[in-house]
């Protein structure tokens, strides 16, 4: 039975009550949905993709809401309440923070940063601090620790990977979920729709920046990232 329906998957309930499927769909959207298209390929390919990051995740010892790709579209994943923010990790400055603060693209961060955004689509998903997630009732103060606490853990992690593949990890959004346990799990996905990744000689993009910014095919340049990605 159908869950949910986002912009990118389907949630469907499955025999197991604490058991998910996601199916990736073939649209793509930008700008909160102000840009959209259906493209055959990329549904298979971010689910390729992010059903490999959480492996290599959990390979690592992290645990996250991924239990296995089903197929090249779908995967198997726990039930969890999503949190509604989306954590957002930078390393080098780019896209919203430097309109909104002034950075220079491509800047190095001494540290990275974290910030939360609140998923309200009605409100365009705000910027919000620490105190209005409490306020807002979404999360209290060890929440938000141990939400920072992964957050830094996955970026150490991902940026060893995409060191491997000659790449730069300039950025990236994540979502956690509360298991039946209360336990704080990685959720949603990891591809080159939720993240900033630049090639680490030439600068180019391996992210949907090439969609947002109409500067090449997106069904290529993630075609480029999983063939990287294999040959780790
Ligand atoms: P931003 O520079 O537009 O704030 O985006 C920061 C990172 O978060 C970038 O890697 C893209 C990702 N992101 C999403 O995955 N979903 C979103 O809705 C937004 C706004 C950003």
């Amino acid at each position: 039975m159908l869950v949910y329906e986002g912009k990118a998957k389907r949630v469907f309930s499955t025999d197991d009550d604490q058991v998910y499927r996601i199916e990736y769909k073939d649209e793509v959207t930008a700008g909160n949905g102000a840009k959209k298209d259906a493209m055959a390929g990329k549904g298979r390919l971010n689910n390729m993709i992010t059903s490999r990051f959480f492996e290599l995740l959990t390979e690592a010892g992290y645990e996250s809401h991924f239990i296995k790709r089903l197929s090249e579209t779908e995967q198997l994943v726990k039930k969890v309440d999503i949190i509604p923010l989306e954590v957002v990790v930078r390393n080098i400055a780019a896209g919203s923070i430097t309109k909104r603060l002034g950075f220079i693209k491509g800047e190095a961060f001494k540290a990275p940063l974290i910030e939360f955004y609140y998923k309200k689509d009605e409100l365009n998903d705000p910027i919000v601090t620490d105190d209005h997630v409490k306020l807002l009732g979404i999360a209290d103060d060890a929440d938000i620790a141990e939400l920072k606490r992964q957050a830094l853990n996955i970026n150490n992690k991902l940026v060893d990977i995409m060191n491997r593949m000659n790449l730069d990890l300039v950025d990236f959004k994540i979502e956690f979920g509360k298991d039946k346990d209360g336990n704080i799990l990685l959720a949603d996905e990891i591809s080159p729709d939720t993240c900033r990744i630049w090639e680490k000689d030439t600068k180019e993009n391996f992210d949907k920046d090439v969609y947002r910014e109409d500067t090449g095919s997106l069904i290529d340049t993630y075609t480029n990232f999983y063939n990287k990605m294999e040959a780790l």
